[in-house]
C-alpha cells in the first residue's frame, strides 16, 4: 500500500499521458530515503538505474553491478512505498544470454518489489522484450547511447549522429525504436542521441518515449538523482545540477567538525542530565 497522498502511478497510466501530452517526470532513486524525497516531489516513474554502480558503488561504468545488488536496491526503493511507478533495471550479464535468461531475472525484480524492468537494446533484444511482456512484466525499451555498450561504442558518445544501419547509426535507431515498440515494451527511454532524432521517434511511437539528452521533445525526461541535486562532482551537458548539496553538506560536516574539535557540540541543549 502507497504511504503517499497521491494516486498510483500504473502502466496503463503512463500510456495515457501520452495521449494526453502530459509530460512523464522520472528520475533515478537507489533506497528509501531519497525514494520517499523523489516520490514527494511528485515524480511519475522511479527508476532504480544500474547507474548505481557510478553513483553509489564508485565503478567507473555500469558493467560491474549484479543482479543481487539490484534486488537489493529495488528492495530499497519499494519500502518507501512510492505512488510513483517503480522500475528496476537489469543489469549488464542479466539479459544477454537470452530470453529464458530475461524472463528469470525480471522475475527476480518484480519479486524483490519493481513493477516493471528496463533493459539496453533494440532489435538485438526484441525476442527478449516480447518474452518478458509475455510474462507479463510491463517492461521499458532503452536505446541510443546504452552505457552497457561503453566497450563497443568506445566510450559514453551521442549516438544516431552518422547515416547507417550498424548499431548507433541514424537508420537503426528508427529500427531499434520499431522493434521495441513492437515487442511489447510500454515505454521506451532515448539517451544521447540528437533531438530532431528524438523528435521523430517520438511522433512515430505510439509509446511514451523518456529522453535524457535527447532534447525537449520527448514524452518525458530522466535524470540520475546525484545529478539532479548536485551530490556528484560529474557534470555533462545533457544534465543540470537543480541545487548544489555536495557543497552544502561538505559545509554541514565541516561546520561538524569544528564543532567535535572546539568543544562546542555537544551543548547542554543536546545532552541528558
Ligand atoms: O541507470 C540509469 O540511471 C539509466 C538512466 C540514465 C536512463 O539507465
Amino acid at each position: 500500500m502507497s504511504t503517499s497522498p497521491r494516486k498510483k502511478v500504473t502502466v496503463p497510466g503512463l500510456a495515457s499521458m501520452k495521449r494526453t501530452g502530459d509530460k512523464i517526470a522520472m528520475i533515478t532513486a537507489y533506497d528509501a530515503t531519497f525514494a520517499a524525497i523523489v516520490d514527494a516531489a511528485g515524480v511519475d516513474v522511479i527508476l532504480v538505474g544500474d547507474s548505481v554502480a557510478t553513483t553509489v558503488q564508485g565503478e567507473a561504468n555500469t558493467i560491474p553491478v549484479t543482479m543481487e545488488e539490484m534486488e537489493y536496491h529495488v528492495r530499497l526503493v519499494r519500502r518507501a512505498n512510492p505512488a510513483a511507478l517503480v522500475v528496476g533495471d537489469l543489469p549488464f550479464g542479466s539479459y544477454q544470454v537470452g530470453s529464458s535468461q530475461a524472463v528469470t531475472n525480471s522475475v527476480r525484480l518484480i519479486k524483490a518489489g519493481a513493477q516493471a524492468v528496463k533493459l539496453e537494446g533494440g532489435t538485438t533484444v526484441a525476442d527478449s522484450i516480447r518474452a518478458i511482456a509475455d510474462a507479463d512484466i510491463p517492461v521499458m525499451g532503452h536505446i541510443g547511447l546504452t552505457p552497457q555498450s561503453v566497450h563497443r561504442m568506445g566510450g559514453h558518445k551521442v549516438q544516431g549522429r552518422e547515416d547507417g544501419y550498424e548499431a548507433g547509426g541514424r537508420q537503426r535507431l528508427l529500427e531499434d525504436a520499431h522493434a521495441v515498440e513492437q515487442a511489447g515494451a510500454f515505454a521506451v527511454v532515448l539517451e544521447g542521441i540528437p533531438s530532431h532524432l528524438a523528435a521523430e521517434i517520438t511522433t512515430k511511437l505510439s509509446i511514451p518515449t523518456i529522453g535524457i539528452g535527447a532534447g525537449p521533445q520527448c514524452d518525458g525526461q530522466v535524470l540520475v538523482i546525484h545529478d539532479v541535486l548536485g551530490l556528484s562532482e560529474r557534470e555533462f551537458t545533457f544534465t543540470k545540477k537543480f541545487t548544489d548539496l555536495r557543497s552544502a553538506s561538505i559545509a554541514a560536516c565541516t561546520e561538524y567538525v569544528t564543532e567535535v574539535r572546539t568543544g562546542s557540540w555537544p551543548d547542554a541543549a543536546h545532552s541528558f542530565d
